[in-house]
């Protein structure tokens, strides 16, 4: 069976990754898709840096555009990051009737109810493992392997620059701009870090686990926002000082009492002796509590080259499978379980 093209737009540390990733474990992947995934073009638009990265094996196109309508390729892996030109390859792409695998939590956060729509009228898949808690397979997590529960609440550490500079500031007693000029320098921070600082980064990603866990659509503008720029060091020596550590943690929660969903993100107290709270550096954790399971703990690298890529590829392999054991049939996105509570409000804070 011929291999499935892909089309990777943005070579940067996680594209490359990607690279790395399906070119080492070719032979495992191939195994596990039950068919081969051929990387067909890549664009960067600095084509010597690209070549620098893939070699000569593959082409490099400087214009995005040119995958997105490129016939030969079925998948196309948007990797740019931002909302505008990321949103128009991703339209333009599922239009031309390819499936799509994105890392792109604003984008999916902001434009998801938009880009969900296209992709069940075009009939293809958008996957988007990579978008929340990078290697974590919190995505799949919650949608299948939680399947059977009713999911009560989640709260997580969703952005690993945060945790990072808490970590730094509690142990080291340095102060939060050194702390964030480290971060930037170890590649962890977005392009613009406020996202990170402020909680928005973290809020994408709790809106898009929200609208997984609870059926309900993605709706960042409901999402209660706060980040750690207001936190002195004496706030987190105060406290330790109490037997409590300050993370800042993406929360969401089903309200039945009033009928709606909490979707929160802000620095929260958490005591000392729970796993969690002994999450350090630019790490992730999720919990998820569902009435069938009880409370369950995901752990691992939310951001970086390969762990980021380990997703990517994650949602490739599964387009693959699903692809190829049904080509006819129009297969939903991989986004959502549909839930009784689609209707039910993101509650104000
Ligand atoms: N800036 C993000 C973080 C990168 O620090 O978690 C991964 O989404």
């Amino acid at each position: 069976m011929k291999p499935l093209n892909v089309g990777l737009i943005g070579l940067g540390t996680v594209g490359s990754g990607v690279f790395q990733v399906l070119t080492r474990n070719q032979a495992e992947i191939r195994r596990r898709a039950g068919r081969g995934i051929a990387l067909a073009a890549v664009n960067r638009r600095n084509l010597e840096q690209a070549r620098a990265i893939v070699g000569d094996q593959v082409p490099v196109v400087a214009d995005p555009m040119a995958i997105v309508n490129d016939p030969s390729i079925d998948i196309v892996v948007e990797l740019i990051g931002g909302t505008t030109l990321a949103r128009e390859l991703v339209l333009a792409a599922i239009a031309n009737g390819k499936h799509v695998v994105t890392a792109n939590k604003a984008l999916l956060a902001v434009h998801g109810t938009e880009i969900f729509a296209a992709a069940s009228a075009q009939g293809v898949m958008v996957a988007f493992e990579a978008a929340v808690a990078g290697g974590i397979p919190i995505i799949k997590t919650v949608r299948e392997g939680l399947t059977a529960n009713r999911i009560a609440w989640l709260a997580g550490i969703i952005n690993g620059t945060t945790n990072f500079i808490l970590s730094e500031m509690r142990d080291k007693g340095l102060d939060f701009a050194t702390v964030l000029a480290e971060a930037q320098r170890l590649g962890y921070a977005e392009a613009d870090p406020t996202f990170d600082i402020e909680g928005v980064d973290a809020a994408h990603k709790a809106t898009i686990l929200s609208a997984i866990a609870f059926g309900v659509p993605v709706q960042f503008d409901k999402a209660h926002v706060e980040g750690i720029t207001q936190l002195q060091a004496a706030d987190i020596r105060y406290a330790e000082q109490l037997g409590y550590r300050i993370k800042l943690l993406g929360i969401s929660k089903r309200r039945d009492d009033v009928g709606g969903i909490e979707l929160r993100v802000h620095p929260t107290l958490v005591p000392a002796k729970r796993l969690i709270a002994n999450v350090e550096g630019a790490m992730n954790a999720v919990v998820v509590n569902g009435d069938a399971v009880g409370t369950t703990l995901y752990y691992g690298k939310g951001a970086g080259s390969e762990p980021t890529a380990s997703a990517v590829v994650a949602d490739l392999v599964d387009i693959v499978r699903l692809a190829t054991a049904d080509p006819d049939h129009r297969v939903p996105h991989l986004a959502f379980q549909p839930d009784a509570l689609s209707d039910t409000p993101i509650l104000p804070i």
